[in-house]
């Protein structure tokens, strides 16, 4: 195998402390003339994670071509103040009244480049997103989507109630109730390498209506979508997804509407403690 790691310990940075030694998951690094090293029988069973570059104290390590130097530092301490973000995760909502103006591009780049960074099962990757960027892209789509529905019918006249409710709600009062008039719509969907693509496609989402949220944007969960996708896989042709791969999808968009306190969870989910 080609020397695809390109695992580089500067030697007049590195301090032999072992840190990447012991935090490289696999367990790879090893002492080579007295530098960390991974042997090139051993680089296979890589997974990429970058532990190795993350954790040196002085920048020592480079991986893949990357530079410690290129990376963001973080602080010894937290950078997010607990109670602030317990109460962020709180106020969390799922939005359902969207403006109709566009997110502007770069906030959305800069959401799916932070959302990358949520972990997959065996540091994978794999995972496309796929994203509607425009309003009236949108728009178009919901209304292929009905029309869709509408024609399958015909062939297969089984479909849920509330699917049927969804198509007449457009058609007699114009209301949307698959995208609840979001103007956004991202899918995560997982490769043939994601062998944990059931979570990964989940928390990448999950990250993403956080980071979406710190920035005052709504975000709506839509398996509304995937209900329908998995009753009719070929309707996936709209947006180039395999519908039996793994996938999920979220709606995101400005909040037309303004939540002002949390709801009240905190005994809604059941604790079992097991102490010995
Ligand atoms: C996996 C998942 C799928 C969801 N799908 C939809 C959906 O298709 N349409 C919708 O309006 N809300 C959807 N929701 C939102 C839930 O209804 C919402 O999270 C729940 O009512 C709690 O409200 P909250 O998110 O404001 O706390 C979904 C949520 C999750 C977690």
């Amino acid at each position: 195998m080609d020397n695809k790691l390109n695992f580089i310990v500067m030697r007049e940075k590195c301090i032999r402390c072992n840190a990447c030694i012991e935090d490289c998951p696999r367990r790879i690094i090893d002492y080579r003339d007295n530098y960390p090293d991974i042997p090139a029988h051993l680089e296979e069973q890589c997974i990429g994670c970058q532990h190795c570059l993350a954790i040196c104290p002085t920048g020592a390590v480079s991986i893949f071509g990357l530079r410690a130097e290129d990376s963001l530092p973080l602080e010894t301490t937290p950078a997010l103040a607990p109670d602030a973000l317990s109460r962020f995760v709180r106020g969390r909502r799922t939005m359902r009244q969207y403006r109709s103006e566009n997110v502007e591009r770069p906030l959305i780049d800069k959401l799916l480049a932070d959302a990358a960074h949520a972990p997959t099962g065996g540091n994978t990757c794999d995972l496309t997103f796929i994203v509607v960027d425009k309003r009236l892209a949108l728009r178009r789509i919901f209304e292929d989507l009905i029309d869709g529905l509408e024609k399958s019918i015909a062939e297969k006249p089984e479909l849920p109630e509330f699917i049927c409710k969804a198509i007449y709600a457009h058609r007699h009062s114009n209301v949307d109730e698959i995208f609840r008039g979001a103007p956004h719509l991202l899918i995560a969907s997982a490769g043939e390498k994601a062998y944990c693509g059931d979570a990964d496609v989940v928390i990448a989402l999950s990250y993403f209506e956080l980071l979406a949220q710190s920035h005052g944007l709504g975000t709506t969960w839509c398996d509304f979508l995937k209900f329908i996708l998995d009753l009719r896989p070929e309707m996936g042709k709209l947006f180039g997804i395999a519908t039996d791969r793994p996938y999920r999808a979220i709606l995101f968009g400005l909040p037309a509407v303004q939540y002002v306190r949390t709801v009240q969870r905190d005994k809604m989910v059941r604790v079992r403690t097991i102490s010995s």
